[in-house]
């Protein structure tokens, strides 16, 4: 959701902290900010917008000081406004914080304060943080303490960077992530290794209910009751260093046309976890497949797949469901969580009411150092590189990929990937963009866009809709081809654009009479399929394959629709409207 970033060292802290939040929008950017501490005062820029525009507009970057923090904000309590931007200042101004998450207990905590004469200029929770701060170092005049009290006194899901005027930073993590880099003289202190990456490699993950202060270049680690903790070292992959958008306009599009290469990878970055994966299912009495949004369209993927294929029975819950449906989940079953970041809260929280019943919990990943596969049994890494691009594309054809490889794993005889005829025609897809740009111009003044497809091509239609949805902000729905005539049907006139995901299989023949039924009510319709037909008013060929292959083909014409059909209503691909990457909150 919103990213939080603290720099110590020798360098001017400003330039450091932008060029780490430009790296983290990906996590939340409707507004940013930065302080920094020089001759015992902390100065502080913050405006609305993305980094880029901000720093064009307010010099984020031109701040004294070699030690700082900075935002970038998703909002959810209160409005997107400057006042509301981070860092806060408290009542005194002398300590400054940036806060990532959410302070249940902030009106009560805040009628206090504000009795004992502090001052509030925002509607966020965070601010909080900062007058919470201010009240017990005035008191207990030392961080460590001020700390341990702050955060007994604070309810809810946060990570925090605090900078006290005389030039301490102090950062506390509670359900959220915060990863310190260690630097040659330098220390991070981050949401996510992409705030620092370019400058280090070496970091601490640090774990939930610890704290950390920066004081003189020493770095202490602590938890919540003051107890020093050791954490090691870990390398990261300086792989996702490699969060460029290269030659390509905007990332969405280079992650889509990554997907040539990424199939190939998917699950190839943890040793055995497939065939280990095969083993715990094959052992369990009770398997069920969690995520949300995207990551929860491919568990109802796997759910087809493994059922027909490996005649293993699985129940898809949505994450943010299982809460209230816990008691479905039986004694020492299986979990398999799908999420490409690691850090959705409501996946998260999933794997602990499955934890409290003994489940095993194996994840789908494309962070391996996150949240989510340090709570798991078993790790497969998506392996696809990092995908900036807020909406997920190449992150959901690798979950499909690895759904496959453990399909594979279990029903050998049956089931065989071909790898490099995928990857071939993802490429022959990938040559389309002239029509399909066209056809991202007719559809840019509708209003509804219906996908409908049939067996293994309805989570296909759920996800195109979403896509569509998330990029241009069309209002879309995905159907599920026989359920047309219970009621959707009565939506189809001249106003409204169906996608028919038609490929030539079992379900075509009955697919196509849905679309001739929609045509008869004179609604546009764009047919996905390896076959031709009078029907469609646009056909987008796919490469003619098989069961398993299509729904990655099918894919791939939608995201690129969507994202045309972004470019052409003017919206941002890669930073769609009100959406952050990581969904760190509930
Ligand atoms: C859709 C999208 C979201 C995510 C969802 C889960 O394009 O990006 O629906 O799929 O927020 O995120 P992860 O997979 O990180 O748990």
């Amino acid at each position: 959701m919103c990213s939080i970033i603290g720099y110590y060292g020798n360098e001017m802290a400003a330039p450091i902290i932008v060029k780490g939040l430009k790296r983290m929008e990906y996590r939340g950017y409707d507004s940013v900010g930065v302080a920094t501490e020089s001759n015992g005062q902390i100065v502080l820029k913050k405006g609305i917008g993305k980094v880029e525009e901000v720093n064009s507009k307010i010099q984020l970057d031109v701040l004294p000081g070699k030690i700082g923090i900075g935002h970038t904000r998703w909002a959810t309590h209160g409005k997107v406004t400057e006042v509301n931007a981070h860092p806060h200042y408290s009542t005194s101004g002398k300590i400054a914080i940036v806060h990532n998450g959410i302070i249940e207990n902030f009106e009560v905590l805040k009628i206090e304060l504000e009795k004992e004469g502090y001052i509030f200029k925002s509607e966020t929770d965070s601010e909080i943080i900062a007058n919470l701060l201010q009240k017990n170092y005035e008191v207990l005049k030392d961080v460590k303490n001020t700390i341990i009290k702050t955060v007994a006194e604070l309810k809810g899901h946060y990570a925090f960077v605090a900078m006290f005027e005389n030039g301490q930073l102090a950062a506390a993590r509670f359900h959220e992530p915060l990863i310190v880099g260690i630097g040659k003289n330098s220390y991070f202190l981050s949401s996510d290794v992409l705030g620092f990456i370019e400058q280090t490699d070496n970091a601490i993950y640090i774990e939930n209910g610890n704290f950390v202060i920066i004081d003189k270049s020493k770095l202490e680690i602590l938890d919540f009751n003051g107890e020093n903790v050791k954490q090691e070292i870990t390398k990261v992959s300086k792989e996702f260093a490699d969060a460029y958008k290269g030659d390509y306009a905007h990332f969405t599009l280079k992650e889509i046309s990554e997907q040539v290469d990424t199939i190939f990878k998917a699950g190839e970055s943890t040793k055995d976890a497939i065939k280990n994966t095969a083993n715990q299912i094959k052992n369990s009495k009770n398997i069920y497949i969690t995520g949300s949004g995207t990551s929860y369209n491919a568990a109802l993927i796997a759910k087809h797949i493994l059922g027909k294929y490996a005649k293993i029975k699985v129940d898809t819950v949505i994450s943010s469901e299982l809460q209230f449906s816990s008691d479905l989940i039986e004694l020492n079953s299986t979990l398999i969580a799908i999420s490409q970041s690691g850090e959705s809260a409501d996946v998260l929280d999933a794997v602990s009411i499955a934890k409290k019943v003994n489940c095993k919990v194996i994840s789908i990943v494309n962070s391996l150092t996150s949240s989510l596969a340090r709570e798991s049994d078993i790790i497969i890494g998506m392996n696809c590189g990092p995908e900036i691009g807020v909406a997920a594309t190449k992150s959901f054809t690798s979950q499909i990929m690895i759904i496959y490889k453990i399909t594979e794993e279990l029903a050998k005889e049956t089931f065989e990937i071909k790898y490099k005829e995928i990857s071939e025609s993802i490429s022959k897809i990938l040559e389309n963009h002239d029509q399909i740009r066209h056809i991202a111009k007719e559809i840019k003044k509708i209003s509804d866009i219906y996908v409908l497809g049939r067996g293994i091509h309805y989570p296909i239609a759920i996800e195109s809709a979403l896509k569509l949805k998330e990029l241009t902000y069309i209002h879309a729905e995905g159907i599920p081809g026989g359920e047309l005539k219970h009621g959707p049907l009565a939506l189809m006139d001249s106003n409204v654009f169906v996608i028919i995901i038609n490929p030539n299989d079992t379900t075509y023949s009955d697919t196509l009479t849905s679309a001739r039924e929609i045509k008869a009510r004179g609604a546009k319709i764009i047919g996905i399929s390896d076959k031709k037909s009078d029907i469609y008013d646009y056909w987008i060929e796919i490469p003619k394959s098989n069961e398993i292959s299509y729904p990655i083909l099918e894919t791939i014409p939608i995201q690129l629709l969507s994202y045309y059909a972004a470019l052409e209503k003017d919206t941002d691909p890669d930073y769609p409207r009100n959406l952050a990457k990581s969904v760190t909150v509930k």
